[in-house]
C-alpha cells in the first residue's frame, strides 16, 4: 500500500508573488501539477495534499483533480508540523508513505519508481533521494556513510562550517515506513534556525535511514525564488525540445524556442527561430512554423506554413500558408488549401477550402464558402455598437479592394463586389456589386492656379 503527500502549505515567501508558490506556472502547468502527476505512474491508494497558505486557491486550482484528500495545515510551522497533520487521515495505514515537496517539479516517474523498488529491497525506515551539486547552499545537508545509511540531515542556515562543505543534498522527496514514521513524529523539536519543526529531522529518529543519488541532479532542483523557476524552466523547455528532435522534429534554433507539455508535433515539421507553443495545440508532419509564431491551442492540419503570426484557438486545415504577420484569434477555422496573408485578423469565423485572404483584411463573426477570394483591405463590419452580426460570403465569390461588408449580410456564391464598395444588403449568387460614389471627372478643370 503506497499514500503519497504532497506538501503544499508553505507561504513561499522568497517568490514575493501573490500567487502560492505552488501555483506558479512552469511550461504551461503549475508546480503543484508537475509534483502530482510525477506519481501517477505509481498508482498510489492514497493521494494527500497538505494546504494551508492561501488553501482554498491552490484546492481550487485541483478542483478538476479526482481522489485528492486536502489536509489543512493552519498555521504553517515546518515540514515536520506538516506531516504531523497526516497522524490522524493516515491513523491505522499500514504501508509506505512517499513524501513529496510541492515545490520540486522536475521529478522524473522512474526516478520516483526507483526510490519505492529501493526502500521496499532494502527494508529500510526511510529512504531519500539526494544529489551532488556544485553548489549546494541553500538546501539540507545530507550527512551519510559510505554504505548509504544516512546519520541525518542539516539543514544550511543551522550547519556548521565543516558541515556546509559537504556537498550532498536533501532533495525534499522521501519514502518512509508510515508506522515507523508516525512514531517518531510526535518527537520533533523546533530548537533550530527558524523554530519550526523540520521533517529532516525524523531521518536521525529513524534506523536504517538511507539515500538515493540521483544521477541527473536538474531532477531535484527546488523552487523557492524565481531565479529558480526560470532555472526549472530552462530544464523542462530543454528536455521538451530534445523529446520532439528525437520524435522527428527539426528546430534550426532550439534554444529560441518554447513549448508547453500538451503540444503535440507531426513528423518533420520544421521550426525556424523564436517559435512558442502553449496550451495543447497539434502541429501536423511536414509543416514548417516560424520565424515568429505563437501557437496557442491550435490545430494545424500536414504540410502548413506559417510565418510571423499569432494563433489562439484556431484551427488550421492541412496545406495553408499563414502570415507574414496574420493574428487568428478564437473561433477560427480555415479549410485545406487556403492563404491568409499580412495584416489579416480573423476571428470566429469559417473559411471553407482554398479561400484567399491575403492582404490588409479583418474577418469576424464569418462563414466563407469554398475559393472565395477577399480582396486587399475588405473588413467584415461585424459590431453595430451594440451586437455582432454575421457575414456570410457564397463559394467562388470575389471581393474588390477596399469594401466593406455591413453585417447581418448574405452574400451568394459566385458574387463580385466592385472596389471601395459599402454593401449593406444581401446580393444574390451570379450578381455583381457596387456601392461606392460614381467617379465625376469635370474636363478642362482649371487647377489650383485659377
Ligand atoms: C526543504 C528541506 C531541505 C531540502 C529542500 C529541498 C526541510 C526542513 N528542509 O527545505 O532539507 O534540501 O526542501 O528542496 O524540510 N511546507 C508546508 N508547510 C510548512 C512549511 C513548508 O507544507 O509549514 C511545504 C512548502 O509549501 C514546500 C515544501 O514544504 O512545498 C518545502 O518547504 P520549503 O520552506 O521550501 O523548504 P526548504 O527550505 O526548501
Ligand atoms: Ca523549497
Amino acid at each position: 500500500m503506497l499514500a503519497v503527500a504532497v506538501l503544499a502549505a508553505g507561504k513561499g515567501t522568497r517568490m514575493k508573488s501573490d500567487l502560492p508558490k505552488v501555483l506558479q506556472p512552469l511550461a504551461g502547468a503549475t508546480l503543484v501539477e508537475r509534483v502530482l502527476s510525477s506519481c501517477e505512474r505509481l498508482q498510489p491508494e492514497r493521494r494527500l495534499l497538505i494546504v494551508g497558505h492561501q488553501a482554498e486557491q491552490v484546492e481550487q486550482s485541483l478542483s478538476s483533480h479526482g481522489g485528492l484528500e486536502f489536509v489543512l495545515q493552519q498555521p504553517q510551522q515546518g515540514t515536520g508540523h506538516a506531516v504531523q497533520q497526516l497522524l490522524d487521515p493516515l491513523a491505522g495505514f499500514t504501508g509506505e508513505l512517499l513524501v513529496l515537496n510541492g515545490d520540486v517539479p522536475l521529478l522524473r516517474p522512474e526516478t520516483l519508481q526507483q526510490l519505492l523498488e529501493g526502500h521496499r529491497a532494502s527494508g529500510a525506515a526511510v529512504t531519500l533521494l539526494s544529489a551532488r551539486l556544485a553548489d549546494p547552499s541553500g538546501y539540507g545537508r545530507v550527512l551519510a556513510a559510505h554504505d548509504g545509511r544516512v546519520e541525518k540531515i542539516v539543514e544550511h542556515r543551522d550547519c556548521t562550517e565543516a558541515e556546509r562543505q559537504v556537498n550532498l543534498i536533501n532533495a525534499g522527496i522521501y519514502c518512509f515506513n508510515w508506522p515507523q514514521l508516525a512514531a517518531v513524529l510526535p518527537r520533533l523539536r523546533s530548537d533550530n534556525d527558524q523554530g519550526e519543526l523540520y521533517l529532516t529531522d525524523t531521518v536521525a529518529l529513524l534506523s536504517p535511514a538511507m539515500h538515493l543519488e540521483v544521477a541527473d541532479a536538474d531532477e531535484i532542483n527546488g523552487i523557492n525564488d524565481r531565479l529558480q523557476l526560470a532555472q526549472c524552466e530552462a530544464v523542462l523547455q530543454q528536455r521538451l525540445r530534445e523529446h520532439w528532435m528525437r520524435e522527428g522534429v527539426t528546430f534550426t534554433d532550439p534554444a529560441s524556442c518554447t513549448l508547453s507539455e500538451a503540444t503535440r508535433f507531426g513528423r518533420d515539421v520544421v521550426v525556424e527561430p523564436q517559435c512558442h507553443f502553449r496550451g495543447a495545440s497539434s502541429i501536423g508532419a511536414g509543416c514548417r512554423i516560424g520565424p515568429g509564431c505563437l501557437i496557442e491551442s491550435s490545430t494545424l492540419g500536414e504540410g502548413c506554413q506559417v510565418l510571423h503570426a499569432v494563433l489562439r484557438q484556431a484551427e488550421v486545415g492541412e496545406g495553408c500558408a499563414i502570415g507574414p504577420f496574420t493574428q487568428l484569434r478564437p473561433g477560427t477555422r480555415v479549410g485545406p488549401g487556403s492563404h491568409v496573408g499580412n495584416f489579416v485578423e480573423i476571428k470566429n469565423s469559417t473559411l471553407a477550402e482554398g479561400v484567399k485572404v491575403n492582404h490588409l483584411s479583418y474577418i469576424g463573426d464569418a462563414d466563407l464558402g469554398a475559393a472565395v477570394n477577399v480582396g486587399a483591405g475588405t473588413i467584415t463590419a461585424n459590431y453595430d455598437g451594440v451586437n455582432k452580426h454575421r457575414t456570410v460570403i457564397g463559394a467562388g465569390s470575389k471581393t474588390g479592394a477596399n469594401s466593406v461588408l455591413v453585417a447581418p449580410i448574405t452574400l451568394g456564391s459566385g458574387v463580385t463586389v466592385g472596389a471601395g464598395s459599402t454593401l449593406t444588403k444581401d446580393v444574390p449568387s451570379g450578381a455583381l456589386a457596387l456601392g461606392r460614389a460614381r467617379q465625376l471627372v469635370k474636363e478642362n478643370w482649371p487647377g489650383p492656379q485659377g
